[in-house]
This record gives C-alpha cells, structure tokens and sequence, in this order.
C-alpha cells in the first residue's frame, strides 16, 4: 500500500513538494552535532611537525579536548589555487576520498615555508597561506587581498572513527550511532564520522554557488533557518525559494567583491548541508569523509571559474545539432507518432533537430529492449529520422527490473554488480518497472559492462547517432524515506552508500559516455541528458532543471538554475520548456520559448497527463512568436557552437552572471533575471504576465555604459540613467541585446533542422563600440567528429578598427577545407556611411562589394556573397574617395588631359 502510495505521489505531481519524505538538519544527527560548535575553536598545530616538501606543508594538528591527532596539508597548486586536505593521522580505517571529480592529478606548484612559534607561512608565487597555531585558522592571500579564512570562526569539527562505547556518553547526540527517519533504521556501522569547518571570505559582498537549488543565484543567510542541502534526490514537485536538495549537487561556492572573487570547492560527496551566516560566512558540514578543500583565489570571477574547471574539466564540444531545438514529452507512444512530430514541424516551417523518447519505448521499462507493439522497427524509424534530417535520443535509466527472465538483469546479478545491502544481498526498492536492483558504477567491471550494452553488438537496436538520456539516477527509489538508496548500502570495495551518494549519477555518466564512444569507435561526441549530477559531471554530459511547473516563477528559476550550474562547471544547462507539470497559458509558453531559445539547453518536454503541447499546435501570433524564437537560435548556431568550442578550450561559462563581465557594478552582484551569454550578448528574458516593459541593467564601465544594440533590429540603446533602461517589449519581443564592440556570426538561411544548414553561408554581425572598433570570433570544423581534437578545424578571429573589417587564422596549425561562404557584413550605426567597399585577400585579390543600407533594419549591408572562410582577407569601406570612384575620376582625368594635350598640340 506504501508503495502504491508513494508511487503515485511520484506520478501524479499536483503542488508542492512533500516536505516530510526529505530530512532536515534538524532531523539529521550530524548536522545537529556540527551545527552546535561554537567557536573559539579547540584545534591546534603541534610544534615541531611540520614536514615540507616541494610542493606541500604538512602539520600536525590535536584536538586538545580529547588529544586525537589529524594531518593537514597544504599544497601549492597551479593558477592561483591552493589544496587544503585535513585527515585523521591514524584512522581506525580509512576514511572515504572523493577520486572521480577532478579531470586529473591537479598540477602541483612549487612552495616556500617559513615557521614560528605561532604561524606557518606556505608561499606559492605571489600567493600565501597562514596556518595559525591556537587556535587554528588559515588565512589565504592572494598578493596581498586577504581572500579567505578557514576556521575564522572556529566551527572546525572532524569526528574521529570510534569503537562503540558499551555504554553512550549522555552529552553525545543520541542518534550518533543508529537514526531512524520514518521507521526506516541507518544501521551506522561506523558510528559519527563528520567534519565540518566554516570559511570567512573577507571581500564578499555577494555568495553564490552550490548548485542544485531552486532558489535565487546569490545565497541566502540561513541562521534561525534550513541550511542549502547538497545531496541528489528527486523531490517531486521540487518549490520555489528552496534550500531543499534537488538533482544536483555540486560543493562549490564563490564569494565576490568589486576586487576579490573567492572560490572554495567542497571537494565532499556525502550528505552536506552549508549555512549561510552573511555575505561572508559560511559553514560547511559533511556527514563523512575528510576534509579536502580548493582555494580558488582568483582574483576575477572569471579566473575563478577557470580555475574550477581547471580542476573538475569541461564539457566537450557538443556536436552542433545538440545545441539546436529538442522535442520531447513522457511519451511519443509509437514510431508513427515519432515521424508524425517531425511532419507536423515541417508543415508549419518550425526548425527541429531531435525527437525524444521517454521511458514507454522499453519492454515494460527494461532499458536496452524496445516495446515490439509500438515501435515494431525502430532502426527504420531512426533511418527515416535520418532522411528527415533528424535525430533521436532516448532514455536509459539506473533501476533494473527484477525479472531474471531480462537478461540484463540476470547477467548483472549473476556477476554481483549490483548494490548490496549491508547483509550482502543485492539491494532492492521499487523504481518505474517495479522491484529493481541498482547498478554499483563504481564498480570498474560493472561500469564497462554498462557501458558494453550501448555497443551495436549487444543492442542491434541503436544507432551510432543516438543521443542518450540518464534519468532518475539519484537514483530515485520510490518505497523509501528521502526516496533514495539507504545510506548504509554497500558498493564496490565496501564503501557505504553515504559516503560517494552524489556521485552515483556522475559515475553512471562516466559509464554511458565511455559506451557511446565505443558505440562510434571514439569518432562522435555523445551526447547525454542527466537529470543528477556532481562536480565533473560537465565532462560526460549536459543537465536540465527537471520536473519543473507551467507557471511564470518556475521560468525565471530556469534562469537562476542555470546560472548557478553553469558557474560551477556545467555549461551545458535548460530548462523544460513550458514546465514539465501541467498545462502552461499561451502567453507563458511563448514567454517561455523566447527565453530558452538563449539557454544553452533549448527542449521542450511534459508530463504524461499534461495536454499536448508542440508548438505547432499553437495558432496566429503565439504560433509566429514561437517560430520566430526556434528560428532566432538556428540563425545564432555558429554563435552557441563558437561559444561551446571557448568553453573547451579556455573554461569559462557559456551562460554567465553580469558580474563575470562587470565585477566593479554592485548593482549586478544579486541580478538573476538577465545574464550575458560570454560577454557578447546581454539576455533579459521576459518573465511577468502582461509585461511592456523590462528593466534592463546596462553596467556602466569607468562611469560610461557601452554601446548596445537591440539584436533584432539593431536598434541602438542610449540615454540610460545611470545604466538602468525600461526596455518596451510586446509580444513578439525578446529583449536580447549585442555589445558594442563586439562581432557575431550567424546563418540567415532558414531550414528545417541544423543538418541542412551545414554548407550555409555565414553573415557577420557587427556591432561597434564608442571607438567605432569591434572584434568577434568564429569556429567551424565538421560539427560532430573529434577530428578537431587533431587540428582539423578553423577558429577565425574578425577585426574591425580604421573602417576595415578583416579576418585571422587564430591557430596557424589548425586546417579545416570549410565550404561556408561570407554571405554578408552588418555594420550597425556606422557613421559617416561608405559608399563602397574593398575586399582584398592574403593572395592579393581584389574586388569591389556593394554596400546598401536596406530601410527595414539599422545596419549597412556589404554584400560578401563569394568571399571563403579559408582564406585570410580585409574589408576596406570607402568614403567620398572610394576605390570605384577613384577609377572613375582616375580615367576622367587622363582624359581632360588627353584634350587639353590635343588642344595644345593643335594650337
Ligand atoms: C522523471 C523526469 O524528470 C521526467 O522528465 C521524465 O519524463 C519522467 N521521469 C519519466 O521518465
């Protein structure tokens, strides 16, 4: 009965998450226990301990209530960062490192150390750390910016692994070594085992990070209050305003001032709840492991970001049609339906590169079988996919039914891949299919023969262009407390579920991306949906926000969520379009398009009992707004992909906050309902019922604003007080806005899908600055191979300064035959206007462009049709004496000579 219960709670989503199912701090010991330090802290340095090698201090530190020791050491790491880890000296057994986040080994830095009788100094370039002796803190500087603290407030707590005392101290919390939560009993065969330490971020005007939560971008103080709670759980119905846990867990946090942006990575994946204390003071609790900490120390936000994805990795490039429109819903139920979708976006000329598949395509939820009734032959739908132009990603989720007859099943549980419970048997709980085990990831073997299901040879059934979807991977178990594995369940090499809980998605990502490039033999990219995700998993693959609602808060919290996530690492980040429960208003849908068309992530998906919902079944104007939207983002594709190729390669975020490009404007440090996409357009989505206008911050730099310039007319904005605009929108609006200054490629011929698009001619939008100068980047390779990871691309960099535009091989070793031509040059708000133009190649060719100034838009127009994107080349405009006229006047001249020679010679 609890199950039936519980499932339909799960299904059948009304409002409002139910809070009681989800503990609280309140409800966990270990929170309790950390949240009731106080300071002065009693941890200090031992005198003559300290040990120095190249790179590292190590010291040891007592507890100096009950004497037990730890070692803290303090590495130099490259770019600005130091690495903190703190442990017992001699644990009762090891405790529990976290190893599948980072991307590598961090890159050491070389260290210089000097002691005295109260401090350590560790200097790693122009940086130091300054460990204190009593009672212990450390404090990071970066040059000389005091940047952070560590146990400012002494909140430092590090429980050491104990026998279990016959008898219980009455003062220790009483839950120390069992808890019960809703009958359900954690076992707790390690008894306490938390460490906690608070971090004091002396610049801080703002706190933001720790991903996933559905609340503001800036943090919120939390005293008297829940702390944010980082650990992976499905909360159906997840609220608004929420420090809940939601999919995603991410540890890290930033804290930022106009000149100081700090980092600090958790790196921690147990249980963990962070308190907010002010804009600069945090506390950290974990219920196990060690405690292991990356200071980031900047200075920019921008540094800052690098430096953690230098850290945890990027996302690959995505094959290009991935960045395109997404159709999905829970469910397309036959393969007719599937094409059907298709020709119903064609009949009404509305891009669209992939249709999805959710859960009911599977033989009664086993992954890796299709339902035989209704997709009787799914390689003919995905071939006829193909000819449209299309593609299909379907899903494949961690429960595997308890049916010995699936073979999957039996196999895995044959080899003992399952999760085992504490008594060794393999663990069950209720999930879609019913009773179903849970692969342990972790576990090398178990992994890999995942990942072997997605090869043709064992799924015939597949297609190397399949994009792949990882839902419920928590993983979501529908019969239990917190509706997850117990924490006391056993995975590969003993570890205890509660120690590596929120990186069970991560590692079955790491499973399904080592599949899919097997499935290709390492030539495609994969491409991966995840619904769960921990640091790192921006490597394997993209996010989105889950099962959100059809109403106006929940698209704005699209907008915070993402920014979160995409500031700790995962770029690749949206949103369901129109909510995933319920039925949005027209007005709200179409809202909802215009906005997504700028995240990264752009799909639309619903709930089985939602009506449908595909755009095409709209009519008049929200028809024409929704085309417009999808048809906006195909036209700025070579723009997203040049965005995706700079987040690869240098590790910033796609979709950032306005203080990565404005650190000193404190009016941007709490904004997150406009954002700026790298720092080329400003996003200020439409978000309120009714609106006619949206107030837009436009930062002023040095106490002037730059010049900014409306992208669908080019329609320049000035005159702004201090800044702030009240931009006019009606319904068709999306306000979204190019920087002066800067230059943005697009593909103005319309198609249906971004695969017809491949060989289309580029137009250069060009917007200048106050100095009438603008540069702007574009890159172009086959869009789908890892060719480009062996020089097989072009990364183009265009220059505009003394009324010539030109174009530059950023990397002289790259080579890519690209077949897109210049289709055309926008120049917007160019005075004085040129009457013609010159191009001129590297080989010294020459000929004469027309330019025109079109009465519908903003922009001079230079007609390019021909030019190659291979070739490096230069633009020259001209004025009164242009190139034409010169010929002109040049042969006017010989002749009135000729006469007057004539004439002379005649008299
Ligand atoms: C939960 C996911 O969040 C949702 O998007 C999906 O449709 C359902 N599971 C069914 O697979």
């Amino acid at each position: 009965m609890k199950t039936i219960l519980i499932l339909i709670v799960g299904i059948c989503f009304v409002s409002g998450a139910d809070r009681s199912l989800f503990k609280t701090c309140g409800q966990s010991s270990f929170c309790r226990r950390c949240r009731n330090v106080s300071g002065p802290s009693n941890y200090v340095f031992v005198q003559g301990t300290l040990a120095v090698d190249k790179n590292s201090a190590t010291v040891e530190i007592q507890n100096t209530q009950n004497f037990h020791i730890f070692t803290l050491k303090i590495s130099g790491l490259m770019d600005n960062t130091f690495r903190v880890e703190m442990d017992e000296k001699s644990p009762l057994s090891p405790r529990f490192r976290v190893t599948e986040a980072l991307q590598q080994e961090p890159i050491l830095e070389n260290i210089d150390v000097t002691i005295s009788d109260s401090e350590i100094i560790i200097r790693s370039k122009m940086n130091r750390a300054v460990i204190t002796k009593s009672p212990l803190k450390i404090d990071f500087y970066r040059n000389d910016v005091h940047a952070l603290t560590f146990n400012g407030n002494g909140l430092l707590r590090f429980e050491e692994l104990r026998t279990k005392p016959a008898v219980l101290d009455p003062s220790e919390d009483p839950d120390s070594w069992e808890e019960t939560f809703m009958d359900e009993v954690d076992s707790k065969p390690r008894g306490p085992e938390a460490v906690a330490v608070d971090f004091y971020f002396p610049e801080s005007e703002v706190l933001f990070g720790i991903p996933e939560h559905c609340d503001s971008f800036a943090l919120r103080t939390t005293l008297g209050d829940e702390p944010y709670r980082l650990y992976t759980l499905d909360v159906t119905g997840y609220e608004i305003d929420s420090r809940m846990p939601i999919y995603g867990a991410i540890p890290v946090l930033y804290g930022h001032g106009a000149g100081q942006t700090t980092g600090v990575f958790w790196h921690n994946s147990a249980d963990t709840f962070v308190d907010v204390h002010d804009k600069k003071t945090v506390h950290f609790i974990s219920e196990t492991g060690i405690i292991d900490v990356f200071v980031l120390l900047g200075p920019s936000p921008k540094e800052t970001f690098i430096q953690y994805t230098k850290l945890t990795g990027v996302t690959n490039l995505p094959q290009l049609h991935n960045l395109a429109y997404h159709q999905s819903r829970w469910n397309y139920m036959t393969q007719q339906e599937v094409i059907e979708v298709v020709d119903n976006f064609d009949l009404v000329d509305i891009p669209l590169d992939t249709v999805w598949l959710d859960i009911e395509y599977t033989n009664g939820k086993r992954y890796f079988t299709w339902d035989k009734s209704t997709f009787p032959q799914p390689l003919e739908m995905m071939q006829n996919l193909t000819d449209l132009g299309r593609y299909l990603t379907f899903i494949i989720d961690p429960h595997v039914f308890v049916d010995e007859d699936y073979s999957f099943y039996a196999q895995n549980r044959a080899r003992g891949y399952y999760i085992k419970n504490s008594d060794g048997s393999d663990y069950q709980g209720v999930c879609w299919p019913g009773m179903s085990s849970y692969v342990d990831y972790f576990n090398p073997e178990a992994r890999r023969f995942y990942a072997d299901q997605y090869l043709l040879e064992n799924f015939a059934e597949n297609s190397v262009t399949t994009g792949i979807w990882n839902d419920m991977n928590e993983p979501t178990v529908f019969d239990v407390p917190e509706k997850t594995i117990p924490r006391d369940a056993v995975h590969f090499n003993g570890w205890e579920h509660r120690n590596l809980h929120s990186l069970y998605a991560h590692m079955q990502t790491k499973g399904t991306y080592d599949g899919m490039m097997r499935r290709s033999n390492g030539e495609l990219r994969p491409f991966i949906l995840t619904r769960a995700f921990f640091s790192g998993t921006q490597r394997y693959s993209a996010v989105w926000t889950g099962d959100n609602t059809d109403t106006w808060e929940y698209l704005e919290a699209s907008i915070k969520m993402c920014l979160s996530i995409s500031v700790a690492g995962i770029s690749f980040c949206g949103s369901d379009v129109g909510g995933f429960f319920g039925d949005p208003e027209e007005e709200l849908f179409v809202r909802w398009y215009q906005a997504a068309a700028f995240q990264p992530f752009f799909r639309s998906h619903a709930n089985f009992d939602s009506p449908r919902r595909e755009p095409y079944l709209l009519e008049g104007d929200s028809l024409a707004a929704v085309r417009d939207a999808i048809k906006i983002r195909y036209a700025m594709l070579p723009f997203w992909y040049t965005m995706f190729y700079e987040h690869e390669r240098f590790g910033h975020p796609v979709m950032t906050p306005m203080l990565t490009n404005y650190p000193h404007d404190t009016r941007v440090f709490n904004l997150d309902n406009q954002y700026m996409l790298s720092d080329v357009l400003l996003v200020r989505p439409v978000t309120s019922k009714n609106a006619t206008e949206v107030e837009v911050r436009f930062p002023p730099v040095d106490g002037i604003t730059e010049l900014w310039y409306d992208v669908t007319n080019y329609n320049k904005i000035e005159n702004m007080a201090g800044g702030t605009n009240f931009y006019e929108v009606d319904r068709f609006k999306y306000p979204v806005f190019q920087r002066g200054g800067t230059i943005m490629p697009r593909k103005e011929t319309e198609r249906k899908s971004s695969m017809l698009m491949v060989d289309d001619p580029i137009s250069l939008f060009v917007a200048l600055d106050r100095n009438n100068e603008a540069t702007g980047t574009l890159y172009i390779d086959d869009e789908k191979s890892f060719n480009y990871h062996h020089g097989e691309y072009l990364y183009l960099r265009f220059t505009f300064s003394d009324n010539s535009l030109s174009s530059h091989h950023i990397d002289d070793h790259a080579h890519f035959e690209s077949s897109n031509k210049l289709a055309r040059v926008c120049i917007a708000d160019l005075n004085p206007r040129p009457l013609s133009a010159t191009y001129t190649n590297a080989r010294n060719e020459t000929r004469e462009l027309d330019v025109s100034y079109p009465d519908d838009v903003l922009y001079l127009v230079i007609e390019t049709t021909d030019i190659s994107l291979n070739d490096e080349w230069t633009i020259k405009l001209n004025y009164e004496s242009g190139a034409k006229q010169n010929i002109i006047c040049g042969g006017l001249l010989i002749f009135v000579l000729v006469l007057q020679f004539g004439k002379h010679l005649l008299n």
